[in-house]
């Protein structure tokens, strides 16, 4: 690669980041030193002083950099205002806002205690773009600002109020196990949600095959978990950061855009716009999955997402801590088992069909060591719900287990009948 086109790929990044993006992270993307990357951004700092045909000005902030309009145009950029804030925001500036909106008049402590990360950069872009504005002082020590959102806000976002704003859960991962049976008790009066049915148990167990099967028979898209914590463990690998570094997953996590696309009913996990699924499936990936979803800033991110689809509309969902901590008040709840045995040998076949080379002993091995670190981990352990149905599959097909599903759910709907009606787009 040539130094131009480093210079070129870097204005790209920047371009398209529209926010600062760390000094770090802009190394591992082009896969240069961050001395490198320093001494490209002066280049380009020069390249914009010395252009009088450039519009543009590089800004460096404690250790992160951001393409800018150069102020001799702000009067153009003030005319252009209203188009400017049409522009895509951020997964962070997302979630800040949310958390503006929701907890509103909110300090900037209090974002960031919710968020797990210094959020202020980002606040002061939201206030920068009219969507976000302070509305007095907190009185408490240091007098902090409080933020709310704003018109711009409620505008851009079709609402009338934020009263309007669908109900969601924002609390921190470990705040919520903390929850009382009296809060518990409040949630559950709650209007009625989506049908949502919990799959949990360890891999091999064949959870995922009876989910996409059982998601076909009662036409309810399912939701693979696991794949979310792969694909930002392969995330973190793909970036030269360990999967088990807290600080150094904090950091990836909080310029990192996830979307889940189920829209053809096959899962696709996106990461910055790029589909993660063929690469996931790795030893090296599942290894990276195990490692990262011990972490709660990483657990904290990925329930956000499965809470947020939870709610939006009937899910399936498989993964481990479903029906314990994602959706403990989920209807119908399986826990699925099979035989080291049975499982490794699914497991093998999923790696031979990937193209993996790979042995029985060697997957026996790598599983039991990653089933011992999903079990006896603190948070969100692999662990069956008391309320959910024990189903072992070891000499089961799977069209035998999801029909024994599919019997415990027609159980339900003889008890409560209506119950699966919940199952519609969401809505009521
Ligand atoms: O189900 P799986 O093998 O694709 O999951 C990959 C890893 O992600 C696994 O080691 C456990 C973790 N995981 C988790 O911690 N919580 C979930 N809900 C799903 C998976």
């Amino acid at each position: 690669m040539t130094e131009s086109q480093d210079m070129a790929r870097l204005e790209a990044l920047l371009f398209v980041a529209g926010d600062p993006v760390k000094l770090d992270e802009l190394a591992s993307l082009l896969d240069k030193t961050e001395e490198e990357v320093e001494a490209l951004l002066e280049q380009l700092t020069r390249r914009y002083q010395r252009d009088p045909q450039s519009g543009l000005i590089l800004r460096e902030l404690e250790g992160a950099a951001a393409l800018a309009s150069a102020p001799e145009q702000a009067e153009l950029v003030e005319a252009f205002y209203g188009k400017v804030r049409e522009q895509k925001l951020t997964d962070a500036a997302y979630e800040t806002l949310a958390v503006i909106a929701y907890n509103a008049p909110a300090t900037r402590a209090e974002i960031e205690t919710v968020r797990g990360v210094d959020s202020d950069s980002v606040v002061a872009r939201l206030i920068e773009r009219g969507l976000v504005r302070e509305v007095g002082v907190l009185d408490a020590p240091g007098r902090p600002a409080l933020l709310d959102v704003t018109e711009q806000f409620l505008l851009d976002f079709g609402l009338k109020s934020t009263r309007e704003l669908p109900a969601v859960d924002l609390l921190m991962y470990d705040t919520v196990t903390r929850f009382t049976e009296g809060e518990k008790d409040m949630h559950s009066q709650a209007a009625p949600k989506p049908l949502v049915i919990a799959i949990d148990g360890p891999s091999g167990s064949g959870k995922s095959t009876v989910a996409r099967l059982l998601s076909e028979h009662l036409g309810i898209l399912t939701l693979d978990t696991g794949a979310m914590y792969r694909a930002l463990g392969y995330k973190a690998l793909r970036s030269g950061i360990q999967p088990s570094d807290g600080e150094a997953v904090r950091v990836m996590l909080a310029s990192t855009v996830m979307e889940i696309d189920l829209s053809d009913r096959v899962q696709k996990t996106l990461v910055d716009g790029e589909d993660m699924t063929p690469y996931i499936r790795t030893p090296e990936a599942s290894k990276a999955a195990s490692d990262i979803s011990v972490l709660p800033v990483c657990r904290d991110y990925c329930v956000r997402i499965q809470r947020e689809l939870g709610q939006r509309q009937a899910l399936i969902l498989e993964g481990r801590d479903i029906g314990t901590y994602v959706f403990p008040d989920a209807p119908v709840k399986f826990f699925i088992t099979a035989s080291p045995q049975a499982r490794a040998q699914r497991r093998l076949k999923d790696l031979e069909k990937a193209g993996v080379e790979t042995s029985l002993e060697e997957v026996m091995q790598e599983m039991e060591k990653r089933d011992r670190q999903d079990a006896e981990r603190e948070l969100a352990p692999t662990k069956r719900a008391p309320d959910a149905i024990h189903i072992d599959s070891s000499g089961m097909t799977a069209a035998e287990v999801v029909q024994a599903m599919i019997d415990v759910i027609r159980q339900k709907e003889r008890q409560q009948p209506g119950w699966t009606s919940q199952s519609g787009d969401g809505t009521q």
